[in-house]
């Protein structure tokens, strides 16, 4: 899960890493009053969990209360890459002298930790990593040993930092260490950490990406969860317990397991090139054990998913055998129907495994309106993708 700057920073200044002493504001007025509190300069920022916010005009400087205002103005309701902004934070204004980068993350590729820190920072990090690498330090973190201050130094030599800005620099890197444990992060990102002309080193802004697996253990994640961004499907889904991602297609995926879903998702993307591109509208797991009840609420989330075409569903019976899970499709349907919300987009249905050849009789005899059922998973994917063509009304797609 993603914080917003304002929570990444509030996080920050929790363990020690020095950070502006700004506020939140979900009005122009309130802007303009916390810009007259903290007098002199502020900067007004966008509050969206998408990068990019300073080039799309999301961060603006004001040297007045009345422009802090109108700055928020300006901002409040922005669309930034398709966030909408409901809030901006109001920061005391920084005398830039120098701008850095430095990030903690997972680096899952060599199973460890890594610091990357840069003595150029203001740049597009990912830009300046394919346009100037040797500028960008990369250096492994020992999670057994962590960062302390000679770790921290070595650091900042590998990143080319000159030894008076690098003593001040190495408690801070310390600290964000310490924000990225403390937190089960797994991510802690500044850009810009930057040197102020009074020579102080402050965290401008802010991302952390936390560890939900973590959840367990940080009762205060909870605080978090930032319903009004999240997807509506995504948290309806949710709230039923479901194992349910948002994706971008036309065919609605349900399986059991999340690798045989995942490879769902594979399988129908290949089969859907036929068909102009067909790619599969999310993922979907409905887990092992699937009851009628579970069945009818995955179905009924898929289905309220304006851009599904075509549900298809991939089964593998195991513990949970076909019959069982033919069973579930049926009482889903008749649910549904109670819910007055009746299945009408068509559903492929491929059963396989344990008891197939009496789930596929019962959902054969139970003849339900649109239903139809392939028995390889490549076959079924194909008919899927074809039935979302087709409903997408792409005539060349009728083969
Ligand atoms: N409090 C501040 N005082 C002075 N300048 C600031 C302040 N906050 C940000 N800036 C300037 O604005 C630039 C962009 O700010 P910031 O890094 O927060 O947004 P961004 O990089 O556009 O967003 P993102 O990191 O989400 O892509 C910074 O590099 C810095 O030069
Ligand atoms: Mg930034």
């Amino acid at each position: 899960m993603d914080l917003f700057e304002y929570e990444a920073k509030a996080l920050f200044a929790a363990h020690g890493v020095p950070v502006g002493l700004g506020e939140i504001a979900d009005t122009a007025e309130q802007a303009e009053a916390i810009a007259a509190r903290l007098g002199g300069v502020t900067v007004v920022k966008a509050q969206v969990k998408v990068g990019g916010r300073g080039k799309a005009g999301g961060v603006k400087v004001a040297r007045t209360p009345q422009e802090a205002r109108a700055a928020a103005q300006a901002i409040l309701g922005m669309d930034i890459k398709g966030h909408i902004v409901h809030r901006v934070l109001v920061d005391p204004g920084a005398r830039i002298a120098q701008e850095y980068y430095v990030s903690f993350l997972l680096d899952r590729a060599n199973r460890t930790f890594l610091c990357m820190a840069s003595f150029e920072g203001g740049m597009d990090i990912e830009e300046l990593a394919v346009e100037r690498p040797e500028a960008l330090a990369r250096v492994a973190i020992d999670a057994l040993v962590g960062v302390d201050l000679a770790q921290a130094a070595a650091i900042l030599e590998a990143a080319s930092f000159p030894a008076d800005v690098a003593v001040k620099a190495a408690p801070v890197l310390v600290s964000l260490w310490a924000t990225f444990v403390a937190a089960d992060a797994s991510l802690v990102e500044v850009n810009p950490l930057v040197l102020t002309e009074d020579g102080a080193i402050v965290a401008l802004d802010g991302k952390v990406t936390l560890d939900e697996n973590a959840d367990f253990r940080q009762p205060g994640n909870a605080a978090y969860q930032d319903l009004a961004a999240a997807n509506p499907l995504e948290s309806a889904a949710k709230a039923k317990g479901l194992n349910y991602v948002k994706l971008d297609g036309s065919v609605g995926i349900i399986g059991n397991g999340a690798g045989l879903v995942m490879s769902t998702l594979d399988v129908v993307a290949y089969a859907g090139e036929e068909f102009g591109g067909v790619t599969a509208a999310n993922f979907l797991d409905i887990g092992g054990g699937a009851s009628a009840e579970v069945m009818a609420n995955g179905l009924e989330i898929v289905l309220a998913d304006e851009q599904v075409r075509s549900v298809f569903v991939n089964v593998f019976g195991g513990i949970t055998t076909c019959d069982a899970v033919a069973g579930g499709i049926i009482s889903a349907f008749a649910l549904l129907a109670d819910r007055g919300e009746a299945v009408s987009k068509p559903l492929v249905v491929r059963l396989d495994g344990n008891n197939a050849q009496l789930g596929r009789q019962m959902l054969a005899d139970a003849a339900l309106p649109g239903v139809e059922q392939v028995d390889t998973m490549d076959a079924a994917a194909r008919r899927a993708a074809q039935l979302a063509a087709a409903e997408s009304g792409n005539p060349s797609t009728e083969a």
